[in-house]
């Protein structure tokens, strides 16, 4: 995996410093970290001072018809985990509340002031073809870089007819893409709704509809909870509640597996995708790319800790390139999605053990428990002489992990790989050879 031996050399000797800058479906940024369509990217002013901080781009918050739309107070909820204050935050706000000219106004003026970054204007008007040719117009007008429809918002608009009821139905994605492609002069990116069942169905749709790239995700549709004293939904509206849209670092795996599932799907493999869901860090942000993102989105961490996240995302994106030397970043785009495979791929004769450290162990019991309870009763303890560290017994593991995640202590317990002596096989060579059910797998596996 180490390049470094491999990668430019200049004439003194020193490696140039990688090259941060990104190319999404044609829409270019002196980096791959975007704010996403939200809060952040309301106004002129915000996109510009986050330009300043370093942000190679901006989606802006979703432009529509005027009048503009009326949000309620409050629309914020968040939970909190082991005092992660926004582990996962919800909104039922709905695209922006500013007056269309005023929107398109600074648009004109960050690309003026700020050429080289992308300021790409997010769309959601009703499903008519004029509508859609008139808004379109209007926001190339501004010298935008590019246009990313939203089909997500998943609460308020989607009762309108807009957001994810478009992008719940493929063969409405592939109209109003058609809609907008047939006046657009610049990239469109589509963005989809994690909020159905396959997301492959409207990434292929949007794709035949001639789609220039796709972003996800958009938010989950979710309720935060409940009051136990007073028995209302928490974060109401005058005590009432309506499901909101879910982010932040919570739904990060939810994102991650939608978009290698496009990234692998042989109908959609190709399209450029900006990654969306949990960003909140430069090794996210590489994750997402492994996965198959040519950018990334960033909305919750920022509204948790303001522009400034991006000097470190900066810098960590270009020492671990440094690291690995890589000096661009298509030499990783993607790289890891050809190994998120379907279930039936897999090696079942692949087999690791749990090994427990005992200089390292702190006896909780934490492992003991949930073996015991839950997995397959293989921890022991050896409690002569007051012994209370716990060992396992290697042939009844079945490799399944639960102790090694829930034990507190780094590295403590270690998922050893196991030489079993049998070739790799998996369930589609399996069945292909003509063996069927479970009881000839459970056969293989203990006799
Ligand atoms: C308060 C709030 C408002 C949002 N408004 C929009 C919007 O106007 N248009 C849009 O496409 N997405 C909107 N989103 C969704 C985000 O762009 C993004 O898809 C989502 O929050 C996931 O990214 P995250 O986990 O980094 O927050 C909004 C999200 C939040 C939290
Ligand atoms: S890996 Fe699973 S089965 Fe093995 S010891 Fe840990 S909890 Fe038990
Ligand atoms: S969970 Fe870890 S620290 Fe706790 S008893 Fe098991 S091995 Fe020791």
């Amino acid at each position: 995996m180490n390049k470094k031996k491999n990668s430019p050399q200049s004439k003194n000797g020193h490696r140039p410093k990688p090259d941060l800058s990104a190319n999404c479906a044609g829409i270019k940024s002196p980096n791959p970290f975007w704010l996403a369509s939200a809060p952040p990217s309301n106004s002129g002013e915000q996109v510009m001072r986050a330009f300043e901080y370093g942000w190679g781009g901006a989606v802006w918050k979703t432009l529509g018809q005027d009048p503009p739309v009326i949000n309620t107070t409050s629309r914020y909820g968040a939970i909190e985990i082991n005092g992660m204050k926004m582990a996962g935050f919800n909104n039922i706000e709905l695209i922006t509340d500013r007056p269309l000219e005023d929107n398109l106004r600074e648009i004109r003026e960050v690309k003026r002031r700020f050429p080289k970054h992308a300021v790409i204007a997010s769309l959601m008007v009703p499903c008519d073809r004029q509508t859609w040719h008139e808004i379109v117009k209007k926001t190339e007008d501004t010298g935008c870089d590019g246009l990313e429809l939203n089909f997500g918002c998943p609460h308020g608009m989607s009762e309108r007819g807009m957001g994810s009821a478009v992008g719940q139905v493929p063969d409405y994605v592939k109209m109003v893409v058609e809609y907008v492609k047939e006046a657009a002069r610049t990239p469109v990116l589509v963005k989809l709704t994690p909020n159905i069942t396959d997301v492959r169905y409207p990434a292929r749709a949007a794709k035949a509809g001639g789609a220039d790239g796709i972003s996800l995700i958009n938010t989950i549709n979710s309720i935060m909870g409940v009051d136990l004293n007073t028995l209302k939904p928490k974060f109401a509206v005058d005590g009432q509640v309506a499901h909101g849209g879910y982010c932040g670092p919570a739904v990060k795996p939810i994102a991650l597996h939608m978009i290698s599932s496009l990234a692998t799907d042989p109908e959609v493999k190709g399209l450029p995708i900006s990654g969306i869901g949990g960003v909140s860090t430069w090794s996210d942000a590489v994750e997402f790319m492994l996965l198959g993102s040519s950018s990334v989105q960033v909305c919750t961490a920022v509204m948790h800790y303001g522009f400034r996240i991006v000097e470190d995302m900066i810098q960590g994106l270009t020492d671990w390139m440094e690291d690995k030397g890589f000096s661009k970043l298509e030499d990783f785009i993607g790289k890891t999605a050809p190994n998120v495979v379907d279930w039936k791929r897999l090696n079942l004769h692949a087999k690791t053990v749990a090994k427990i450290d005992p200089e390292k162990c702190i006896q909780c019991d934490l492992c003991y428990i949930a073996c015991n309870d839950t997995a397959h009763q293989c921890i022991a303890i050896d409690r002569k002489n007051g012994n209370k560290t716990p060992y396992v017994i290697e042939e009844d593991c079945v490799g399944c992990n639960l102790c090694a995640i829930v034990c507190p202590v780094d590295n403590c317990i270690e998922m050893k790989p196991v030489e079993t002596g049998n070739k790799p096989l998996t369930w589609e060579e399996y069945t292909a050879k003509g063996f069927k059910g479970y009881r000839e797998v459970y056969k293989r596996f203990h006799e």
